[in-house]
């Protein structure tokens, strides 16, 4: 884990670079929306290219687009169906139009921590669900962690009271859209890339996401401050088109599943460095983060806890169940 850390890191300041693609080579777009530095998925997504475009050279090229350049995520999988990409990595909360499976994921505190996500996504019931949108034309190729969500708002969110009233971007998500109910907040769901413009503005007075996206895109400059409420999960499925992945060559199938087990493995068990690291660089550049006692956590879990309820049925009690053994 530590070499492949290390290639990956040294990757980080070329990524986004546009590989030149030869002749005869089966071109492998990869669109998303993050950054590149200091970003799980942004790493992950350049230390694939890397791979692909020197391990695969003469057979398949890889050009990723980061920052929304190509796409944002609610134009991304129909391009993946038309064929115009071949690879994405939307958040798991932006598959409802395909899925309902990943709402797990959604419904709030439900995995104690990282470890856990990753546990129950290796579970059999997990791997289960890279096939869950197959008769819609996509398939899963891995799961990739970003991290736990934070809140921040245009003033000091330290209980769930001090967030009612006021409007939240959230991702288009039913799940995520009850949680923010439950707390009193109006739900916005909104591109990623015009959330900067909307806190700025004031279109929306917060939003919740991960420190990695909070430092990326600089919503800390805009937003009074941002809590550790730790109180969600964002992590991503690396997705491509079934007719495309169905025409390629055996060997070159073979290949590029190897390579993207390998970076999926590696880039997740560094998930933990890349979140501290983006969480220190939004203190170093003047952010406020709002840490929280025990008590005031118990106040955002007693507030948004009554969601799972609501989605118990789509969810299913026996995924619940399993999700919660692994906590314990
Ligand atoms: C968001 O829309 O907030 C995230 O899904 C963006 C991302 O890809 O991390």
């Amino acid at each position: 884990a530590t070499a492949a850390t290390a290639v990956a890191l040294t990757v980080t300041g070329a990524a986004g670079a546009m590989a030149q693609c030869d002749e005869g080579e089966i071109v492998i777009k990869l669109s998303h929306v993050t950054n590149t530095d200091k970003h799980p998925k942004g790493i992950a997504a350049s230390l694939l290219q890397q791979r692909i475009n020197d391990e695969m050279n003469g057979k398949a090229c890889m050009e990723v687009y980061p920052n929304s350049t190509l796409y944002d995520d609610d134009k991304v999988l129909e391009a993946m169906l038309q064929g115009d990409v071949q690879m994405a990595a939307p958040s798991l909360s932006k598959f409802e139009q395909f899925t309902k499976v990943f709402r797990i994921f959604d419904l709030p505190f439900m995995f104690k921590n990282m470890e856990a996500v990753d546990e129950f996504q290796n579970s059999e019931t997990g791997q289960a669900m890279k096939e869950s949108m197959v008769k819609r034309g996509l398939l899963g190729l891995g799961f990739w962690h970003n991290g736990l969500k934070q809140m921040s708002a245009n003033k000091p969110l330290v209980l769930p009271t001090d967030a009612a009233g006021l409007k939240f971007r959230v991702q288009p998500s039913e799940v995520i859209k009850a949680q923010m109910e439950a707390i009193g907040v109006s739900p916005q769901p909104m591109a990623f890339s015009e959330v900067y413009g909307a806190l700025q503005t004031g279109v929306v007075d917060g939003q919740e996401n991960t420190w990695s996206n909070v430092y990326g895109q600089k919503f800390f400059e805009v937003q009074d401050g941002t809590t550790e409420t730790n109180h969600g999960v964002l992590d991503y499925m690396l997705v491509t088109s079934t007719d495309w992945w169905d025409s390629l060559p055996e060997d070159v199938r073979t290949q590029l599943e190897t390579i993207v087990n390998e970076v999926t493995t590696s880039r997740n068990a560094a998930i933990a460095e890349v979140d501290a690291e983006a969480r220190q660089a939004i203190l170093d550049a003047g952010g406020k983060i709002v840490e929280l006692n025990a008590e005031q956590r118990q106040a955002w879990v007693d507030a948004m806890l009554p969601v799972w309820e609501q989605f118990k049925e789509d969810v299913g009690q026996d995924n619940i169940d399993a999700a919660q053994a692994i906590n314990a």
